[in-house]
């Protein structure tokens, strides 16, 4: 799609889409459009309710050419999420029948403030509409011809138009972004190993013009990242342990370190998980993906940090060879940890992910996202990830982005007693308490014991967000989660006052 920039509307597209919300003042908008559609205001106010996705198309002819409106509903007090997920929603639903002149108008009174954050989030809807899951399908009827050649043009007030077009831009890249991390995790495990994580950086680096680097199986055992090994030790894929690079042209504000689980599939081990949901461990790389994801996005906007982002990867797998309950293992850090469970494999190779990155980079703020427990999930269900950290104003700013992007977040304690039930018999820590409470939690208190006293850290376990349901695909796909969340607050602490 290509979208240009006007202030006013000389002839119509062919389709104009005017996104509405459920309010007062929408009626002087839909008065306008009375007036342009021959439809009387109150036969417009009961066919369309404004209600969230709702479309109501309107035909009226320009110099003897049939053209359209489209009210697109947005509901009561849209937030950015709302706005994203009706366009794309619509854009989705029109993929195949959206004509080659389309726009989109927030100058009909339908929009009360910051328009630009409505046409970044309008066109990340469109864009993301046009996401296409069927990879493998060999039947090419099947798949809707996406709306890659459009033309979209985007009115806005005239004022308003320099903050539009860096919107646009925001929105665009983002989405491409997005939409190869959908790929990323969608894929399936036989087609997804860690070295395809590590391909993907690479090809991310020489594009968006950072540095990668992988180490392979050698450089990780002469490393000593133990957790990553052991974790790894059942499967047929060698582990990489990818390590990205971005510098700001200009002195970097701060030193960020990012790190993700990149579990290209979890068995649980001998641990073994049952059968019914083991399909969507293909996604227990959400939060490798979530970094990779930021990494290219910093890159892409040119943001003022220095950041680094690791991923250990590995999958998680049965074999004669897999690490068993009860062995103890050693750790990156030095630490030995009884292994319990198997299926607690996240935090074996994030503890390793998390002391390589205090170790060799120092960063300001320590960040980890990872789909790192079922326990998140019995705790928020899917409407938020779980929020750990050591840091009021690192939460608070995270909590803060997580708001406005609508990919939430939600805070809980890691009080020191909980630290209490990780304690080992035999090793300095075990990977898992053994009781089924806190198990979220928990999770994190292990994480912290990794950090290297780390005095700016947050976990974020977004189990329950990384893949979810939709309108997009019968059984759950992936959300990108965190990518946008990231953005925002890398974006947000570049503006902050020191
Ligand atoms: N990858 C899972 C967590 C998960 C579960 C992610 C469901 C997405 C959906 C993780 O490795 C795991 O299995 N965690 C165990 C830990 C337990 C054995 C201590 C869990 O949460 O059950
Ligand atoms: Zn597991
Ligand atoms: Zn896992």
């Amino acid at each position: 799609m290509k979208f240009s920039l006007n202030h006013s509307i000389q002839s119509y597209p062919d389709l104009l889409i005017v996104p509405i919300a459920k309010q007062e003042a929408s009626l002087r908008c839909l008065e306008s459009i009375g007036k342009i559609t021959n439809v009387p205001l109150e036969v417009l106010k009961t066919d369309f309710e404004a209600t969230h996705k709702e479309s109501q198309t309107l035909y009226f002819q320009e110099n003897g050419t049939n053209k359209r409106i489209v009210l697109l509903g947005l509901g009561k007090q849209p937030g950015f999420k709302e706005i994203i997920s009706a366009f794309r929603s619509f854009g989705y639903r029109r993929k195949s029948s959206l004509p080659a002149s389309t726009g989109v108008s927030f100058i009909f009174g339908n929009v009360e403030e910051n328009a630009a954050l409505w046409v970044e989030a309008a066109v990340n809807g469109l864009e993301l509409g046009n996401y296409e899951i069927g990879l493998y399908k060999t039947d090419t009827d099947e798949k809707a011809t996406p709306a890659t050649d459009l033309a979209v043009q985007v009115f806005v007030a005239q004022n308003e138009k320099e903050a539009a077009q860096i919107a646009i831009d925001r929105g665009i890249k983002i989405a491409a972004t997005q939409m190869e991390i959908f790929d990323l995790v969608n894929a399936p495990s036989n087609k997804k190993t860690p070295q395809t994580l590590a391909d993907w950086a690479m090809r991310s680096g020489k594009k968006h013009d950072y540095a990668v680097q992988v180490l392979n199986q050698k450089e990780i055992e002469e490393l000593g990242l133990h957790g990553l090994l052991a974790v790894n030790r059942g499967s047929e894929n060698p582990p990489t342990f990818i390590i990205m690079e971005y510098r700001p042209s200009s002195p970097a504000k701060k030193k960020i370190g990012l790190v993700g689980k990149g579990v290209t599939f979890d068995t649980g081990g001998l641990s073994i998980k049952p059968s019914a949901n083991m399909h969507y461990m293909k996604s227990d790389m959400g939060g490798a993906a979530a970094v990779m994801g930021t990494l290219e996005m910093a890159a892409k906007l040119q943001l003022p940090f220095h950041i680094m982002g690791v991923v250990p990867a590995t999958d998680n797998s049965v074999d004669a060879k897999s690490v068993k309950p009860g062995d103890v293992i050693g750790s990156y850090d030095g630490k030995t940890i009884e292994v319990i469970d198997t299926d607690a494999e996240g935090r074996l190779i994030l503890a390793d992910g998390l002391a390589y990155t205090v170790r060799h980079f120092n960063p300001d703020i320590l960040i980890d996202l990872a789909t790192l427990t079922g326990s998140c999930i019995r705790t928020l269900g899917t409407y938020a990830g779980g929020l750990f950290s050591n840091n009021d104003e690192l939460a608070n700013d995270l909590l803060a982005s997580g708001q406005s992007t609508g990919e939430r977040l939600w805070q809980l304690p890691i009080w020191e007693e909980y630290r209490n039930e990780m304690k080992s018999d035999v090793a300095d820590i075990k990977n898992f308490s053994g009781a089924p409470s806190a198990g979220a939690i928990t999770a994190a208190k292990f994480l912290e014991a990794f950090i290297q006293d780390h005095p700016v850290w947050a976990h974020m376990d977004i189990a329950g967000v990384a893949v979810s349901d939709s309108e997009f695909s019968s059984q759950k796909s992936a959300t990108a989660f965190g990518v946008r969340l990231m953005t925002q607050y890398l974006q947000q602490l570049a503006e902050k006052k020191a």
